[in-house]
């Protein structure tokens, strides 16, 4: 028996590794983040599965269900969104997981980010403007951030931010960004990547507030930095990277002495 922890991805059934399609499809037992994880996601799961939505239970009662699988023999798929790496709440089931002495594996997902990033149809780092992405998030009821990690220490970089988890606070995000990034930097609000209803708000960090209004759905992240600007006229200011260049002498090229050969 084995516990595999797997990315479901960001939200579309077919966004999943088939490696992790494949585990919950062989898996009798199938725990699932219920709050960003879509129904149709379920459908991997064989028809005689039990599915149990963990959005309203707390640990004790997660890993009790793991439990009583384990003692049953049977194979779990625990399913979170996105990728495992970020905000999964892994650890701490792995944890308890180890303390018990109950297998488990770990597959990844696509991430959030990944799937914005495709709805946008754009690169998040563009030589001379961004070669760094930093994926974070702003303080919540769950999670305090540890004082070093403040977002203006991230924005004095000047980096691409994924700010997950914060667009309740997109106010007060805004304008803790505009000193270090100016109040034009372009901005993408990206709701639900990859769900049939996804959308995005594109502004700059004095509009975005204003362009999106109140809304209830917090699934959604907010893209800052100069890279987001690469789709409106006039914001063509990034330069080509050099990997495909002409001149640019590469180990895969022919002509090189010691080229490799493909
Ligand atoms: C608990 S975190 C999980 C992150 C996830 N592990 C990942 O790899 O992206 C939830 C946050 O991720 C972001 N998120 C997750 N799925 C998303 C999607 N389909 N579209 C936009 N943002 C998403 C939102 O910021 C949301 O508040």
């Amino acid at each position: 028996m084995t516990v595999h922890f797997i990315g479901a991805g960001p939200g579309a059934p077919d966004l999943l590794t088939l490696r992790g399609r494949d585990l919950i499809a062989a898996s009798p037992v199938c725990l699932y983040a219920g709050s960003l994880i879509p129904e149709a996601v379920l459908a991997h799961c064989p028809p005689d599965a039990k599915i149990v939505n963990t959005a309203p239970l707390d640990l004790d009662a997660i890993i009790a269900e793991i439990r009583a699988a384990h003692a049953a023999g049977l194979d779990v798929a625990r399913l979170h969104s996105g990728d495992l790496s970020v905000w999964s709440a892994m650890g701490e089931q792995i944890r308890r997981l180890k303390a018990e002495g109950i297998p488990y594996d770990v597959t990844p997902g696509v991430p959030s980010f990944a799937a914005a990033a495709a709805t946008l149809g754009m690169e998040l780092t563009l030589p001379g403007l961004a070669q760094s992405l930093v994926l974070t998030r702003t303080p919540g009821r769950a999670s305090a951030m540890p004082e070093r990690e403040k977002l203006e220490a991230f924005a004095a970089t000047g980096a691409t931010l994924a700010i997950h988890l914060s667009i309740h606070r997109l106010d007060e995000t805004a304008a803790e960004l505009t000193p270090h990034y100016g109040a034009d930097c372009p901005v993408a609000v990206v709701w639900r990547a990859s769900w049939p209803d996804e959308r995005v708000v594109r502004g700059t960090l004095a509009t975005i507030a204003g362009l999106i209004g109140d809304t209830m759905e917090r699934t959604a992240l907010i893209l800052v930095g100069p890279s987001l600007g690469q789709h409106s006229e006039g914001q063509e200011g990034f330069i080509e990277s050099s990997l495909y260049s002409t001149d640019y002498d590469r180990r895969f090229r022919a002509g090189r002495a010691d080229a490799v050969k493909l």
